[in-house]
C-alpha cells in the first residue's frame, strides 16, 4: 500500500448553532462534560457554515490541518481527543473505481490532510469551533466509514469543543449532560427538526468590539471555581428550563420561547459577572438592543422578538415570523444605520431578500426609516452608526451534509494539499 499514490477524501458541510438555553460550566474538563443540560437551534448553512474536506493517502507522512487557508498544528489535546476516537472506530473502505481498499487496521498507520474553511468571518465572533469540530468528525466518520449514529458522533465532537456536539443535528437540539464518568452518555439529540418550526426568522446583530474576549473555555473555569449563582442554576433552575423549553419547542409557544431564551441568556450573563473577576461579554450596544427588543415585546401585549448573547457582544434575534422579521430590520437599521460608504448587501449578509421586503433595496431606503412608535426614547439613529459591524438574516437549518460535487472540495484530489 505505500508505494501507491492515490489520494482518498471527503468534503463536508456543517451548521453552527445557537443556544436557548446555555451551556456553561464543565464537571470533566478533559472528557468536556457540562454541568447543566443545554438547547440550541441550529443556524442555516446556508449562510453561516463551515466546510471541511478530509484525505488520506499513503503518500501522507504525518497528520496536517489548515483553517481558513493557514496550517494550524493538530498537537492540542482536543483535536488528538476527536482523531484518536474517530480512528478507533474506523471501518473497511473500498472504492473499487479507483482501485482503493483501506481496511480497518491500515487506518492507525495512515496520515490524514484536513481542510475547513468558515463562511463567515472567525474575527465576527460568532461559534466557529462547533461548526469546525462538528464538521471534522462528520466528515472523519464519512472518509472512515465509522458505522454510528449522530448522537454517538456527537459525543466525539464534545471532546473537541462543547457547543459542537449539538451542531451534528438540524432543528432543535438538546445536548443532555449525561451522569457517566466516561461521558458516553453525554450526547446531544435532537428534539426536531428545522421544518418543525419555519416560521422563525433569525437576525443576527455582528457588533463592533475593541475589547479583546475571554475565550468560553476559560470564562467558563473561572465561573465554575468562583460562581456561586453557576451552582443554583445548574442545580435548580436549568433543570425545570429545559423541560420548559421542550414544551415550548414541541407545542411551537413562542412567548414562552421568548420567555426562557430571554431570561437563560440573562442568567448566563450574570453568572459571568458573578464570577471573580467578573467577565462583561455584553456591551452597551448589545444592552441597547435589549432594550429595544424589551420595549417593542412589551408595548406588542405578546412577545415578537427573542434575544440571546454567547460570550461576546453579538446580538442574536429570533421573530416569530416573516413579517415581524421585517419589522426588527427596519427598526435596527433605523437605530444602527450602515456608514455612508457601506453597500446594504453587504450590511444585510445571508438571507438579504429581507431587504427587499423591508423596502429597503433601493439606495435611498434607511435615510427615509422612522423611529419604531413605540420607543419613546430620543437617542437619534445617527448615534449608533458603525456600533454593528453587519447584520446576517437567517433560520433554523438542517444538519451535517455530505458534498458530492468534487469542485467545493478545499484539497487538491491528485496532491491532497489545499487547492
Ligand atoms: C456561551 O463550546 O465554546 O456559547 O466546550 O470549552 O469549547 P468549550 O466551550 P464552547 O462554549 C459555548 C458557550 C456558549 C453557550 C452555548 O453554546 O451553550
Amino acid at each position: 500500500m505505500a508505494t501507491e499514490k492515490w489520494v482518498f477524501m471527503v468534503t463536508a458541510k456543517t451548521p453552527t448553532n445557537i443556544a436557548v438555553i446555555k451551556y456553561w460550566g464543565k464537571r470533566d474538563e478533559v472528557r468536556i462534560l457540562p454541568v447543566n443540560d443545554s438547547i440550541s437551534v441550529t443556524l442555516d448553512p446556508d449562510h453561516l457554515c463551515t466546510v471541511t474536506t478530509v484525505a488520506v493517502s499513503p503518500a501522507f507522512d504525518r497528520d496536517r490541518m489548515w483553517l481558513n487557508g493557514k496550517e494550524i498544528s493538530l498537537s492540542g489535546s482536543r483535536y488528538q481527543n476527536c482523531l484518536r476516537e474517530i480512528r478507533s472506530r474506523a471501518g473497511d473502505v473500498e472504492d473499487k473505481e479507483k482501485g482503493i481498499k483501506i481496511g480497518k487496521k491500515d487506518w492507525e498507520k495512515l496520515h490524514l490532510h484536513i481542510a475547513s474553511h468558515n463562511n463567515f468571518p472567525t474575527a465576527a465572533g460568532l461559534a466557529s469551533s462547533a461548526a469546525g469540530f462538528a464538521c471534522l468528525v462528520f466528515s472523519l466518520a464519512k472518509l472512515m466509514n465509522v458505522d454510528e449514529d449522530p448522537s454517538h458522533l456527537s459525543a466525539i465532537a464534545r471532546q473537541g469543543s462543547g457547543s459542537a456536539c449539538r451542531s451534528l443535528f438540524g432543528g432543535f437540539v438538546k445536548w443532555t449532560m449525561g451522569s457517566k464518568e466516561d461521558g458516553s452518555d453525554s450526547v446531544a439529540v435532537q428534539l426536531a427538526d428545522e421544518k418543525h418550526w419555519d416560521d422563525l426568522v433569525i437576525i443576527i446583530a455582528v457588533v463592533s468590539s475593541r475589547q479583546k474576549e475571554t475565550s468560553s473555555t476559560s470564562g467558563m473555569r473561572e465561573s465554575v471555581e468562583t460562581s456561586l449563582l453557576l451552582q443554583h442554576r445548574a442545580k435548580e433552575v436549568v433543570p425545570k428550563r429545559i423541560l420548559q423549553m421542550e414544551e415550548a419547542i414541541k407545542n411551537r409557544d413562542f412567548a414562552s420561547f421568548t420567555q426562557l431564551t430571554c431570561t437563560d441568556s440573562n442568567q448566563f450573563h450574570a453568572v459571568c459577572v458573578d464570577t471573580s473577576p467578573p467577565i462583561f461579554y455584553m456591551n452597551d450596544t448589545s444592552h441597547r438592543i435589549i432594550s429595544l427588543v424589551e420595549k417593542w415585546n412589551r408595548s406588542e401585549g405578546t412577545p415578537q422578538v427573542a434575544y440571546t448573547f454567547d460570550a461576546g457582544p453579538n446580538a442574536v434575534l429570533i421573530a416569530r415570523n416573516r413579517k415581524v422579521a421585517v419589522q426588527l430590520l427596519q427598526g435596527l437599521l433605523y437605530y444602527f444605520p450602515p456608514k455612508s460608504d457601506t453597500d446594504m448587501k453587504s450590511y444585510v449578509a445571508g438571507d438579504n431578500s429581507i431587504l427587499k421586503e423591508a423596502g429597503l433595496d433601493g439606495a435611498s431606503g434607511v435615510e427615509n426609516l422612522q423611529p419604531p412608535p413605540e420607543i419613546k426614547d430620543n437617542i437619534g439613529s445617527q448615534d449608533q452608526k458603525g456600533e454593528v459591524s453587519y447584520f446576517i438574516c437567517t433560520r433554523p437549518g438542517k444538519g451535517p451534509i455530505v458534498l458530492h460535487d468534487q469542485t467545493q472540495a478545499l484539497l487538491n484530489p491528485e496532491t491532497g494539499l489545499p487547492k
